[in-house]
């Protein structure tokens, strides 16, 4: 009997050791970031400039995920796979934190806290200009705060345990992997304009490099495919997700309303300028989120 105690105590300590040990790796791995200069851009207090700011945190989606009110939003049950994903009080967290802990969470994925974020999709960012993040800034900044009660976020053991073993990899690692812009915007200021706005937007979900992606199920195409898709029905796919032949699409259906209604016709011209130019470019390598071709 004492030596079935002895080791039932001797596992419960192992455990209680693992656990701890699992804690503290991958709450290392959280802290390994990679952080850029402090961005020390001056933010405009004008009303054009906030006007400006509110434009790309609608078509960026921060409202979809922050709420109307940018008052905060608790993914719960509907967004489970981190355990408990609480997307933070915009309005406040903007009021209580200076310029460059905005800037290294929306652009970089570094939290206020130092570790690198989990659920916020600061890729989709990472190339937003200085002028542009600036005047993102000076919006969240001016924004009313709606007082909002939201439980903690929290990181499951499951979650924990793919940090681990380096098989997820926070938003700080995925920023750095965005490509950089690579249409030469003196010969092409169109359609370089239009490759900033689909690698701020549609990045998020089709691939690092909009080519397509098997993060969600179901995968995203490579945007290549809107070389079959003429202007119409890019307008019309774009503000309402749905497809061509009146195809409803699931998670296009649902941020695509909240978010592209809000382009100006210019930007929705430069943005399918650049996408149906993507179907010249070569089949891009196996990288980000897509299988071996
Ligand atoms: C797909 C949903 C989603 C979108 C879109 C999104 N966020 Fe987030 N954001 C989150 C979640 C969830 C968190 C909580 C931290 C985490 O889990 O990574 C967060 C955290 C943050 C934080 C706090 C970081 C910290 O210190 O902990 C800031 C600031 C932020 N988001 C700004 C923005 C802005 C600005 C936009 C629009 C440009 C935006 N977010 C768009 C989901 C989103
Ligand atoms: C939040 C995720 C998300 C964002 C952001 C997003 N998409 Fe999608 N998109 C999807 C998903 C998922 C699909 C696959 C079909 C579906 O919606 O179920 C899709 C499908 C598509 C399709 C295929 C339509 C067809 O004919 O089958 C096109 C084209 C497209 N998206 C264009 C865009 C463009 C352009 C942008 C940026 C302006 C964008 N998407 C931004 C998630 C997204």
């Amino acid at each position: 009997m004492r030596i079935l105690i002895i080791i039932a105590a001797a596992l419960i300590v192992l455990a209680a050791a693992g656990f701890s040990g699992l804690y503290a790796l991958s709450e290392g791995r959280l802290r390994d970031v990679t952080r850029g200069p402090a961005f020390d851009h001056p933010i405009p207090k004008d009303a054009a400039s906030i006007e400006h700011g509110r434009h790309i945190a609608r078509t960026r989606g921060c409202f979809g995920c922050h709420g109307q009110q940018l008052k905060g939003k608790d993914f719960g049950e509907q967004w489970d796979w981190p355990e408990r994903a609480v997307a933070p009080n915009l309005a406040a967290y903007a009021r209580d934190h200076d310029a460059a802990t905005l800037e290294a969470a929306i652009r970089q994925g570094i939290g206020a806290n130092g570790k690198g974020l989990v659920s916020m999709p600061s890729f989709n960012f990472a190339r937003l200009t200085d002028e542009d993040t600036a005047v993102l800034i000076a919006f969240l900044k001016s924004a009313p705060v709606v007082e909002n009660d939201l439980p903690k976020p929290k990181l499951g053991w499951g979650v924990r345990w793919t940090f681990f073993t380096g098989e997820e990899k926070h938003m700080n690692w995925w920023a750095d992997r965005v490509p950089r812009l690579k249409v030469d915007a003196a010969a092409e200021p169109r359609r370089a304009h239009g490759e900033y706005l689909a690698m701020t937007m549609c990045n998020e979900c089709h691939g690092l490099d909009v080519r397509g992606s098997t993060m969600y199920p179901p995968p995203t195409p490579d945007l290549a495919i809107i070389a079959g898709y003429s202007r119409d029905d890019f307008e019309t796919l774009i503000t309402t997700g749905v497809g061509m032949g009146g195809r409803e699409l699931g998670l296009m259906r649902l941020v695509a309303p909240d978010r592209f209604p809000n382009l100006t016709e210019a930007e929705i011209d430069d943005l399918y300028l650049y996408l149906q130019s993507l179907a010249d470019e070569p089949a891009p390598e196996n990288v980000f989120w897509r299988p071996a071709r």
